[in-house]
């Protein structure tokens, strides 16, 4: 029986980085260091670098970070934040976790990101900051959403979890907004051995605050300021991501020529496959079809031991545990409810192989011909 092929695969990036990632390993239990200290401090310096600057604030999770963010930025209680619904909940639980309302907006039909033309309906006065969820590997459409933040003296937070390393005319993401948050969630571009997440901040008194809060609120003397959390980047996490980003854009291009491959081998099916902004570059976190007969053709491929995702099958206003809380347009979001019937994340890892990229295209098109 041929194996599965999974959608991500953490344990392949393991294998392929093994030798680094055990050294730093080594590195940090030598140390006798185990929380924060230098192995922090030099990814941070080496992740801000790479993002072109600002100053990295390592955190215990993507969802720590934008929770960090929101706090830092002084936004809490009686405060609205715009941002989509068709995201991880991460986003959207990081805005309820500090007590702000989330105002939901609709994504764009061809790239599935924020809306920058339902901004306006969604101000209020109560408006403060704007997260834009770079979804898939792709930016959102940063100009518009950054000049309607500005206009209206908001902050902008970018969600760069999906999109560790893209561009969005020749910035790297995380660096064009306020701040930018990013994931380290193992299956991501920059992936751990398990969770965490980093905060890059242009302006050094946000980043000052950031480093407050991700402990206690504690100053220099261990006094409180102002309450924080407990979530700091663990060492071991910093030392083996810092053996890592050398390699995430040769990751990244990987990913790339595996969705050109994908893109060149399902021409012509009635598949919709995903469309590349003018002027970003697209990191290819996920590879996202979308097709109406979806459900069936993922069950299609499961049983040719292809294993698909769905990200994400409902929208976060659908959701139990948020649908009270959070506001969407009288409207309702269309674009969004009708993407989540349809999209299907398809197999997408740097060390997939082109025969496994092959073996999913064939199957999709025997699907298509049966
Ligand atoms: C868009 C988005 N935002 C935030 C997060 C949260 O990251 P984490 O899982 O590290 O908390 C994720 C990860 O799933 C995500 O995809």
């Amino acid at each position: 029986m041929s194996s599965v092929i999974p959608w991500a695969s953490p344990l392949a990036q393991y294998r392929a980085h093994q030798a680094p990632i055990q050294s730093a390993i080594d590195r940090v239990l030598n140390s006798g260091t185990y929380i924060l200290g230098a192995e922090v401090e030099a990814f941070e310096s080496a992740f801000a670098e790479y993002c072109g600057g600002g100053h990295g604030v390592g955190v215990g999770s993507g969802t720590d970070a934008l929770i960090l963010a929101l706090k830092a930025l002084g936004i809490g209680p009686g405060d609205e934040v715009i941002t989509v619904s068709h995201t991880a909940v991460a986003t959207v639980a990081a805005i309820l976790v500090v007590g702000a309302t989330p105002v939901l907006v609709d994504v764009d039909e061809v790239y599935l990101t924020l809306d920058p033309a339902a901004l306006d309906r969604a101000a209020t006065s109560r408006s403060k900051a704007v997260i834009a969820v770079h979804l898939y590997g792709q930016a959102a459409d940063l100009d518009p959403i950054l000049r309607f933040a500005r206009e209206r003296k908001l902050a902008l937070i970018e969600d760069c979890a999906q999109a560790c390393g893209g561009c969005y005319r020749g910035s790297r993401l995380g660096s064009i907004g306020d701040v930018g948050c990013f994931s380290f969630y193992p299956t991501k571009n920059l992936g751990a051995i398990g969770d965490g997440g980093i905060v890059l901040a242009h302006e050094p008194k946000i980043a000052e605050r950031l480093r407050r809060l991700r402990q206690f609120g504690w100053d220099d003397g261990r006094q409180t300021r102002e309450p924080g959390l407990n979530s700091r980047l663990d060492p071991l996490q910093a030392a083996i991501l810092r053996a890592k980003l050398p390699h995430l854009d040769e990751d990244n291009a990987r990913r790339g020529s595996i969705a050109r491959r994908y893109e060149r081998g399902l021409r012509g099916l009635p598949l919709a496959t995903p469309k590349e902004r003018a002027d970003v570059q697209h990191v290819y976190h996920l590879y996202v079809v979308a097709s109406a007969q979806r459900d069936v053709l993922m069950a299609y491929l499961a049983e040719h031991q292809i294993g698909c995702a769905i990200h994400y099958p409902v929208p976060v206003h659908r959701q139990r545990g948020y649908a009270e809380r959070v506001n969407v347009p009288s409207g309702g979001l269309p674009v969004t409810e009708l993407a989540c019937q349809q999209i299907l994340s398809l197999p997408l890892y740097p060390e997939l192989s082109d025969a496994d990229v092959d073996s999913v295209i064939a199957s999709i098109r025997g699907f298509f011909t049966r």
